[in-house]
């Protein structure tokens, strides 16, 4: 493990915040500093192969009270890179079921020590809780139906490695609209970016009031297609519907599923991306998840990247004060 000073990279602007709540509330500036930084920490670990010490003593607790493959191992990785020490909280096994309330576990947590809350919750506002009541950092790993920040942010970024500038990039977000965290993530970052948005999916996930916000809604994804220089393809959220939102899954395929058929009428340098799980056969056939213009797995290769600038920008050397000024090192 190297304690080195990244090659002599610098933070490219300012951070002023001690917590990753949402990218709603998060300014353009801050957004780019957040995927900027991805790329410092992408590079300085050859691909976030290789370990840094630039948390090094520090304690990051994973908080998850949902399920997770990727989002809590990615952050346990990227914590783990960066040299800190990274305890899991197992919600089931603890003192919640003896009747402890949320904000008190939390604070007991807080007391021995820990430096950040990497939290995902069914709850939506969670973390936004938690962060009012503890002083370590708090880290949104999901909340609900909420937001997903850092999902959001590493699909964003796995665009900005491809396209470059992302202003006037068209980008379809298929599915579940209505209950994707994802979504809400990706649709922030992308407008804060300056990319077109489309939401696309039936009436009954794809609220007609998104206009509102200045996005294109679309219930014909074959009309969209053409036009869109990436999709990414939101999984059927079943866990947070109360009532069946189309006849069937296979009707729902019928329509909206991206096929090989519907990969031919696009653009051919068309980038598809899915924040995972994938059900093949559902959002994607398999086909597709495979192909070349795939960056499937590639996100989650960035995501990496992303946890380890969102981890050092909330519990880094200058966490919560004014942050790094341009020119300070990473380290
Ligand atoms: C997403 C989630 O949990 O919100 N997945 C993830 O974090 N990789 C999307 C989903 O579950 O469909």
């Amino acid at each position: 493990m190297t304690t080195a000073p990244l090659d002599h990279q610098t933070v490219p602007t300012h951070w002023t915040h001690r917590h990753l709540l949402d990218l709603e509330r998060l300014t353009p500036t801050e957004v780019r500093t957040l995927l900027d930084t991805a790329t410092l920490f992408k590079e300085a670990t050859g691909g976030c192969r290789r370990k840094l010490g630039v948390l090094a003593g520090k304690t990051i607790v994973t908080l998850f009270f949902e399920n997770s493959t990727r989002t809590k191992t990615s952050f346990a990785l990227a914590a783990r890179r960066l040299g800190a020490d990274v305890v899991d909280f197992s919600a089931s096994s603890s003192s919640l079921s003896k009747g402890e309330s949320f904000i008190d576990t939390a604070k007991n947590l807080e007391a021995m020590g820990i430096d950040a809350v990497v939290v995902r919750h069914v709850t939506p506002g969670t973390p936004h809780l938690l962060a009012q009541h503890l002083d370590v950092g708090v880290i949104n790993a999901g909340d609900g139906p909420h937001e997903h920040p850092t999902q959001g942010l590493l699909d964003i970024f796995t665009i900005r490695e491809r396209l470059g500038d992302l202003s006037g990039a068209t980008v379809g977000l298929v599915g579940d609209i209505a209950h994707s965290r994802t979504a809400r993530s990706n649709l922030w970052g992308l407008m804060k970016l300056g990319a077109k948005v489309i939401l696309c999916g039936p009436p009954t996930l794809v609220s007609d009031r998104w206009r509102e916000l200045g996005v294109e809604v679309s219930h014909d994804l074959d009309a969209i297609v053409p036009r869109c220089d990436v999709l990414n393809l939101l999984r059927i959220q079943f866990e947070r519907q109360n009532t069946r939102p189309f006849p069937s899954v296979r009707e729902y395929a019928h329509l909206y599923a991206m096929t090989r058929d519907r990969l031919k009428r696009a653009k051919k340098d068309l980038l598809i991306l899915a924040p995972g799980p994938i059900n093949r056969g559902v959002e994607v056939t398999a086909e597709v998840a495979d192909c070349p213009q795939s960056l499937i797995l590639g996100q989650v290769a960035n995501g990496l990247a992303v946890r380890m600038a969102v981890l050092w920008l909330t519990c880094g050397p200058r966490a919560g004060a004014d942050g790094p000024s341009p020119g300070t090192k990473v380290y």
